[in-house]
C-alpha cells in the first residue's frame, strides 16, 4: 500500500485513482496525519499538491516522522516545494503564475522515476516555486519556466515533482507514478475489481461479525444499489434495505426498484410509502434550501421510525448503517480543512448516526463513480440501472419550482418520464451524462383545438460532464427536441409549452434548484 497524504489540492484524489489503474492500492489520508498512530506501514508515501503556500502561517505540514520511515518519497507541486522547505530552502512567490501544459526536458535520464519518459507535455499549476535547489538534491527534469522542474535526491529515495503527473494532461504522468510505486517502492499490483469484492465481503463479515444486523437505504440509483448487493453477499438477509417513496420520486420509481432489488437481485428490502407525510411537509415551501432540509429531516424521520419496526427474527440487534458513500465525498469529509463553500446542502443520511447510535459501513468510500459501475457489472447488476443518470436526492422537488403540490408531482413525473422515454429512443442516453424536466411556475399561453389555452411551461435539461463541477449543455438535433416538445404538450395536463435550458454550469447549475 502507498500512502498518499492530501494537502488538500483538487486533484489529490486522482492520484490513488491513477495507481489503481496499474494494480497498486493506495491509502488517502489527511496531510497532518501522525505517522505513529498508522496501523500498517506505507511502501511509498506520496505528498499532495495544496492551494497553501508553504512559507504562509496557516500552511499545512507534514510529520517529519515520514522522513524516518526510510520508505520512498514523491512530492507533487505542494509536495516538493514541502520537502524543500523541509530542507532548509526558500521557497517564493514566483513573478507569473504557471498554469496550464509545459514541455519537459528530462536532464538525468538515468533517474528511475524517469524510466521510460523522455520529453514529454506535463501540466502545470503552480504560483510558487523553489528559490534553490535543497542540499543533497540534483535536477532531474526542466521546463522553459521551472529550472527545478523535478528534483530527486542525491543518494536517498525522495523525489519532486514540480508538475502534476496524476492528470491526464501531462502525457507520461501515469508511467511516472508506475515508476514511482512499481520499481521504486515496489508495491505489490494485486488491486483488482473481483479481489475487492472478495477483501470487502469478508472484510463486512468480520466486521459485522455473525449476528448483527445491517440497515441502509436504498435510492434506486447506482450507488447504494452496487452498496447493498455487495452487502446481501456478505451477509445475506440479515441486510435491511429500505426505500423510502417521498412522493417525488420517477414515475413507477418504487415499483421498479422493488422489483428490480427483490426479484432481480435478491436484496431484502422494505418499501415505505411516506409520500404523504413527504407532500405534507413541502405544503407552502418554496425555497430550494428549504426543500432539501425539509425533505432531508422527514427522511431522517421516517427511516428512524421504519428502522425500529424491523425486528430482527431472533431478537439480535441492529448495529450498523450502509452508506453508499464514494471517495470523492470521503475526501471532503476527511480533509484538514472543512469541505469547500456550499453552493447547494446536498441531501445524505448523515443525521441518522446520532440518534440511532449505529456504526457505519461504507463499503464504496475508497472508489470513484466509473468504478463502482464497473463493480455493478462484475456483481450482476443490470446495465440499464448501472448506468443509470444521477437523481437527486430530494427528487423532483426541486425540480418543481415553487410549491410541490400532487398535482405538479404529477406533470413533472409524466414529462420527465416522456423525455427520457424519447432520449433512450434515440439511443442517446449513454451520450448523456444527466437529463430531465423542470416545471416551471410560470403560466403562458398557448392554443389547442382553437381553444386558448393559459398552462405551466416546462424546461428540458441535459447535460455532459465527468465530474459535475462543470457541465455543458446537451446539442440534440432539432427534429429531437421538436418530436419532445409536441409529445409532452399533447400527452401532459397542464403544460402548453416547452423550452431547452441552454445554459452551461458554471454559470448555471445542473438542477434548476
Ligand atoms: P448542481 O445542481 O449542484 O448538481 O449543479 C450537480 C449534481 O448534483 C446533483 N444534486 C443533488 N444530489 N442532493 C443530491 O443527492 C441534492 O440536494 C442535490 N442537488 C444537486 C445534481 O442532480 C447533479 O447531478
Amino acid at each position: 500500500t502507498i500512502l498518499v497524504l492530501d494537502f488538500g489540492s483538487q486533484y489529490s484524489h486522482l492520484i490513488t485513482r491513477r495507481l489503481r489503474e496499474f494494480n497498486v492500492y493506495a491509502e488517502m489520508l489527511p496531510c497532518t496525519q501522525k505517522i505513529k498512530e498508522l496501523t500498517w506501514k506505507p511502501k511509498g508515501i506520496i505528498l499532495s499538491g495544496s492551494p497553501y503556500s508553504v512559507f504562509a502561517d496557516d500552511a499545512p505540514h507534514v510529520d517529519l516522522a515520514v522522513f524516518d520511515l526510510n520508505v520512498p518519497i514523491l512530492g507533487i507541486c505542494y509536495g516538493m516545494q514541502e520537502i524543500a522547505h523541509i530542507n532548509n530552502t526558500k521557497v517564493i512567490r514566483g513573478d507569473k503564475r504557471e498554469y496550464g501544459p509545459a514541455l519537459l526536458q528530462v536532464e538525468d535520464k538515468s533517474c528511475p522515476l524517469f524510466k521510460d519518459v523522455d520529453h514529454s507535455k506535463v501540466w502545470m499549476s503552480h504560483h510558487d516555486k523553489l528559490s534553490a535547489l535543497p542540499q543533497g538534491f540534483k535536477v532531474v527534469a526542466t521546463s522553459d519556466n521551472s529550472p527545478f522542474a523535478a528534483m530527486a535526491h542525491e543518494t536517498k529515495p525522495i523525489y519532486g515533482l514540480q508538475f502534476h503527473p496524476e492528470v491526464t494532461h501531462s502525457v507520461k504522468g501515469k508511467e511516472l507514478l508506475r515508476n514511482f510505486a512499481l520499481d521504486i517502492c515496489q508495491a505489490n499490483p494485486n488491486w483488482s475489481m473481483e479481489n475487492f469484492i472478495d477483501t470487502e465481503i469478508s472484510r463486512i463479515k468480520k466486521l459485522v461479525g455473525p449476528t448483527a444486523e445491517v440497515i441502509g437505504a436504498v435510492s434506486g440509483g447506482v450507488d447504494s444499489t452496487v452498496a447493498a448487493k455487495l452487502m446481501a453477499r456478505a451477509i445475506g438477509d440479515r441486510f435491511h434495505a429500505i426505500l423510502v417513496d417521498n412522493g417525488v420520486l420517477r414515475l413507477n420509481e418504487a415499483k421498479m426498484v422493488k422489483k428490480n432489488l427483490t426479484e432481480g437481485l435478491g436484496i431484502n428490502l422494505t418499501v415505505v410509502d411516506a409520500s404523504e407525510e413527504f407532500l405534507s411537509k413541502l405544503k407552502g415551501v418554496t425555497e430550494p434550501e428549504k426543500k432539501r432540509k425539509v425533505i432531508g429531516n422527514t427522511f431522517i424521520h421516517v427511516f428512524e421510525r421504519v428502522a425500529n419496526e424491523i425486528k430482527p427474527k431472533d431478537g439480535d440487534e441492529i448495529e450498523f448503517l450502509l452508506q453508499g458513500t464514494l471517495y470523492p465525498d470521503v475526501i471532503e469529509s476527511i480533509s484538514f480543512k472543512g469541505p469547500s463553500q456550499t453552493i447547494k446542502t446536498h441531501h445524505n443520511v448523515g443525521g441518522l448516526l446520532e440518534n440511532m447510535k449505529l456504526k457505519l459501513i461504507e463499503p464504496l468510500r475508497e472508489l470513484f463513480k466509473d468504478e463502482v459501475r464497473a463493480l455493478g457489472e462484475l456483481l450482476g447488476i443490470p446495465h440499464d440501472l448501472v448506468w443509470r443518470h444521477p437523481f437527486p436526492g430530494p427528487g423532483l422537488a426541486i425540480r418543481i419550482l415553487g410549491e410541490v403540490t400532487p398535482s405538479q408531482v404529477e406533470i413533472a413525473r409524466k414529462a420527465d418520464h416522456i423525455y427520457i422515454e424519447e432520449i433512450k429512443k434515440a439511443g442517446l442516453y449513454s451520450q448523456i451524462s444527466q437529463a430531465f424536466a423542470a416545471l416551471l411556475p410560470v403560466k403562458s399561453v398557448g392554443v389547442m383545438g382553437d381553444e386558448r389555452v393559459y398552462a405551466q411551461v416546462i424546461a428540458l435539461r441535459a447535460i455532459e460532464t465527468t465530474d459535475f463541477m462543470t457541465a455543458d449543455w446537451f446539442i440534440f438535433d432539432a427534429r429531437f427536441l421538436k418530436r419532445v416538445a409536441s409529445r409532452i404538450v399533447n400527452e401532459v395536463d397542464g403544460i402548453s409549452r416547452v423550452v431547452y435550458d441552454i445554459t452551461s454550469k458554471p454559470p448555471a447549475t445542473v438542477e434548476w434548484e
